[in-house]
């Protein structure tokens, strides 16, 4: 199995960063993604001091690792919110996405490379799938937007029939390297500062600002905004809230002629599909970080099925990312007490909701409030389901400890397992032929972490960080390594 390593990776510009950390600024923004640059990006142009704190590099974690849609039909979500939240929260939802949407393709227009514009596919090929079809066509009628209805047997440009599809015309797709690269190039440009390398480990709220803490040293900012995925800094429960969801993408050269649209499928496994660079992206199975550890069988699943659909087809790169859903299914965008605000729970579809983050924080910094708000909706309905989410998260805090006293034998190469140090749970790798011995207890709240054997990395059921074998933190909460054993 090939290291993961996106097309987005392979194909991006050299992005120019800071070497120096400023001791005080406005608005200090933990992230380097699609939100925390678009925001700064707004920021600094309104003539606020910025300081975009990066803990890997620009675009190292979602990002970088998209499929980069930039669309108003996403799929199933707008049955989703509407069934959780009802019409009104996903009106909401709508002005800011429309609004993300026209803020970033505008941004982007003069980026090299970085936007296209195709028609967008909700399709299915189950008879289950076309009912959720139908749902999200009744959805978007409900706010007002409009969408062609392809019945089975009409032609939705696939290689192989559909139960249903609907279509959006005239939406966007990116590519996430080249628009990062030109939004830091913009926050630079405006006397802001992108600065990688440097991991937020803490903030303390003082009279003055807060005062933020990095591996690099500390900054005083006026206000914080947190954008790293799954916050870092939560000062409004999102540990109890997120639901992670982790899965595969890859490039493929196919002989012969392909779809060019965006098309997502709404059946049991969803599959998505995409062209860039002269490539066939699609998008593959999901699942729940820290859950599967046969992720190399995820890869070959993906692999079979683009093979079995596009004939000739040869993979030339792989990947997957995770991103972070609300039981409402609604993203949060907003305030964290007086000088902290936070964006996350993107649900897939950080492309408008990062630049509807954006224009939200921002606006709100700036002292000039956008006119949706989708926070009162985010919290009515949490109730029950939160238990329930929890209940999965205790149930892998259970495994993880019954998993911990259970690994033995020949570690084969590649290979990854927890087991027991005296009353230690330790997760021990074999990479290249060296076995990294680490702590297997997640330095975020104690989760004992499960192999990924496709991505060679450790990872936590409970709120999703990632590791490297070495135990540096990849992505996710924690803001520790795994202690060396
Ligand atoms: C497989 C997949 C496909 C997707 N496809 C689409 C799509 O087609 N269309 C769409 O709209 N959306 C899509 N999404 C969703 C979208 O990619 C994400 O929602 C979006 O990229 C999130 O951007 P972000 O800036 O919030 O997070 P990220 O890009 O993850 O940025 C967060 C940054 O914070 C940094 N960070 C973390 N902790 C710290 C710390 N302690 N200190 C400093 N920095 C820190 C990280 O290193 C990272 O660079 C997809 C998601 C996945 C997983
Ligand atoms: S991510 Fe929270 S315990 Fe590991």
């Amino acid at each position: 199995m090939t290291t993961p390593r996106s097309l987005w990776n392979e194909t991006s510009p050299l992005i120019e960063v800071d070497s120096a950390l400023p001791s005080k600024v406005d608005v200090a923004i933990i992230g380097a993604g699609l939100a925390g640059l678009s925001t700064a990006a707004m920021l600094a142009r309104a003539g606020r001091s910025v300081a975009v704190l990066e803990a890997r590099e620009v675009g190292a974690v979602a990002t970088g690792n998209t499929t980069a849609k930039l669309s108003m039909l996403q799929g199933a979500v707008f049955s989703g919110i509407r069934s959780h939240a009802g019409d009104e929260a996903l009106e909401a939802y709508v002005a800011a996405n429309r609004a993300g949407q026209d803020w970033l393709r505008t941004e982007l227009a003069a980026a090299p490379g970085a936007i296209e514009q195709r028609d967008a596919f909700t399709y299915a090929t189950t008879p289950e799938g076309a009912k959720s079809v139908d749902q999200e066509a009744e959805a978007l009628a409900a706010v007002g937007l409009d969408v062609d209805v392809l019945e089975e047997g009409q032609d939705a440009g696939l290689p192989y029939p559909v139960t249903r599809a609907i279509r959006m015309r005239g939406q966007w797709q990116i590519h996430p390297m080249r628009a990062l690269a030109a939004l830091a190039a913009s926050v630079r440009d405006h006397a802001g500062s992108v600065v990688t390398g440097c991991r937020v480990v803490s903030t303390d709220e003082t009279d003055d600002g807060v005062l933020v803490h990095t591996s690099r040293g500390t900054v005083l900012a006026d206000r914080v905004v947190v954008t790293s995925g799954f916050p870092v800094i939560d000062r409004a429960g999102f540990f109890a809230r997120l639901k992670p969801s982790r899965s595969l993408a890859a490039a493929y050269r196919v002989p012969g002629d392909v779809p060019q649209d965006m098309y997502l499928s709404v059946d049991p496994e969803e599959r998505s599909l995409r062209t860039a660079e002269g490539l066939l992206v699609v998008g593959g199975p999901a699942w729940t970080t820290g859950r599967e550890r046969d992720t190399d069988e995820l890869v070959r699943r993906l692999d079979e099925w683009t093979v079995a659909n596009f004939p000739g087809a040869v993979r030339e790169t792989w990947w997957a990312a995770q991103d972070y859903q609300t039981v409402t299914q609604l993203p949060f965008y907003g305030a964290m007490g007086d000088r902290m605000y936070a964006a996350t729970g993107f649900n897939k579809w950080g492309m408008t909701n990062s630049a509807a983050a954006a224009v939200t924080i921002a606006g709100d910094i700036l002292g000039e409030p956008v006119p949706w708000s989708l926070s009162p909706h985010l919290k009515l309905r949490d109730g029950a389901e939160f238990v329930s989410a929890q209940a999965g998260v205790a149930a892998s805090l259970v495994n993880g400890v019954v998993r911990a006293v259970t690994g033995s034998g020949d570690l084969a190469e590649g290979e990854g397992r927890v087991v027991r140090d005296g009353i230690h749970p330790v997760a021990e790798a074999r990479i290249d032929g060296v076995v990294c011995r680490v702590s297997a207890v997640c330095t975020h709240m104690k989760g004992i972490v499960e192999w990924n054997r496709a991505e060679q990395s450790w990872d936590c059921p409970l709120h999703a960080s990632r590791f490297a074998p070495d135990g540096a933190v990849l992505e996710g909460p924690a803001v520790a390594a795994l202690e060396r054993r």
